[in-house]
């Protein structure tokens, strides 16, 4: 039967963390996944989380399941984080999920039960694996204008303008903050604007909010959600804790769903709850009680918060030092979208060729989109960094 298989082409982001590790060069960096790093090139485990780990260990008295949709004072906790004074009780549910993939996955699940006909509209460029993930479940995709790669700006214009043509019902695939890859987010009178154009389209949004915290702060970085939740009769929302609690491995997300009316809403709850046990029939449980431990705790919360904002602003301080480092090799060269993007990601604006060229020569990996992580980045590696970067684009 698996002879019929052809192998699969590695993934294009996660196919770089072995290549990187099997480069024997001191010097190699790793700007691909995205995973926070600090200083020292580790991706620690949070203090506050290594804290509630012991607080589980010692209280926790059952492993048993706990059901389709998850535990329930983390999907209230979690729900409260999302959508602040927003959450509305009446139209809203939210599940734990496996990571914001499995989230995504479940959601697609579900948009494929509603309206099967319906597509999903996504920015151009996208998360790589959006499409991957989505269209592999049956969803179709198209795509709306985002990114203007000459300019380093967001074509809200056109954006608009396609999303004015979507039919109703059609899905729209928006990024909270930190757009990933490019990391260019539209501002607030920007978000207002496509969200005019949802509701008069009558259009769903689905909001991935993958960064919570990474671009400004909890509640900022929200605004998006917070904003739609008040003016949409239905909108999906997927989260990940992935990055903002640094449980990448443990697989921590939620999915919600903003009904327009209870009844539906109840609908939508015993869906989605049915569509879960066809999938992965419960998720899984640690990371998710060490989130709900630290969000239902004020000092735990507070502690999260400081070593949040500690990722947040290392992050920040790289890109800034990496553009710089930049205007001293290159003056005549543009970075500057560098120091404007939010959160991890940015695009360095260089052909696959010259990706492929830094790969090969300098030993420094990145997306072939030319998407960098800038966490990979380090005050003693930005000048290797940015000299490779020189050197590569003038030998062109
Ligand atoms: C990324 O974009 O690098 C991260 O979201 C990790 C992943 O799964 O691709």
């Amino acid at each position: 039967m698996f002879e019929t298989l052809q192998a699969a082409s590695a993934d294009a982001i996660l196919g770089l963390i072995a290549e990187h590790r099997n480069d024997p060069r001191a010097e190699k960096i790793d700007l691909g996944v995205g995973v926070y790093r600090t200083e020292a090139g580790q991706t620690p485990v949070l203090g506050v989380v290594k804290q509630a780990e012991r607080i589980l260990l010692d209280t926790q008295d059952s492993k048993a399941y706990i059901g389709t949709a998850g535990a329930a004072d983390f999907n209230a906790a979690m729900q409260a984080l999302t959508f602040g004074d927003a959450a509305l009780d009446d139209r809203m549910i939210t599940i734990q999920t496996p990571g914001g993939s499995g989230s995504l996955r479940v959601a697609a699940g579900m948009i494929l039960r509603a309206s099967p006909g319906a597509s999903v509209w996504a920015s151009e460029p996208t998360w790589a694996n959006h499409a991957p993930l989505l269209g592999g479940a049956g969803l179709t995709l198209k795509p709306y204008p985002y990114y203007d790669t000459e300019n380093h700006a967001i074509k809200i214009d056109e954006m608009l303008a396609t999303l004015a043509t979507a039919p109703a019902g059609d899905v729209v695939l928006l990024h909270a903050c930190c757009h990933n890859p490019s990391g260019l987010d539209p501002s607030r009178d920007d978000w207002e604007a496509i969200t005019d154009v949802i509701v008069e389209r009558d259009l769903v949004p689905f909001i991935d909010m993958a960064y919570q915290g990474f671009a400004e702060n909890l509640d900022d970085d929200a605004f998006l959600v917070r904003h739609m939740a008040g003016r949409v009769a239905e909108m999906i929302v997927s989260t990940s804790c992935s990055k903002n609690f640094g449980l990448y491995r443990d697989r921590v997300g939620t999915l919600s769903f903003l009904a327009r009316d209870t009844a539906s809403r109840d609908v939508i709850n015993s869906q989605v709850n049915n569509l879960v046990r066809t999938i992965y029939s419960v998720p899984p449980d640690h990371g998710a009680a060490v989130v709900s431990l630290i969000l239902n705790d004020d000092e735990l919360r507070a502690a999260w918060i400081v070593e949040l904002d500690e990722m947040r602003e290392r992050v920040r301080d790289m890109k800034r030092l990496l553009n710089e480092a930049l205007i001293e090799q290159l003056p005549d060269h543009d970075f500057s979208h560098l120091a404007r993007a939010t959160g991890m990601f940015c695009f360095l604006g260089i052909t696959a060729e010259q990706v492929a060229r830094l790969k090969k020569d300098y030993g420094i990996y990145m997306v072939d989109s030319s998407r960098i992580n800038v966490a990979g980045i380090t005050p003693d590696n930005v000048s290797y960094l940015a000299a490779s970067i020189a050197a590569t684009l003038q030998a062109a």
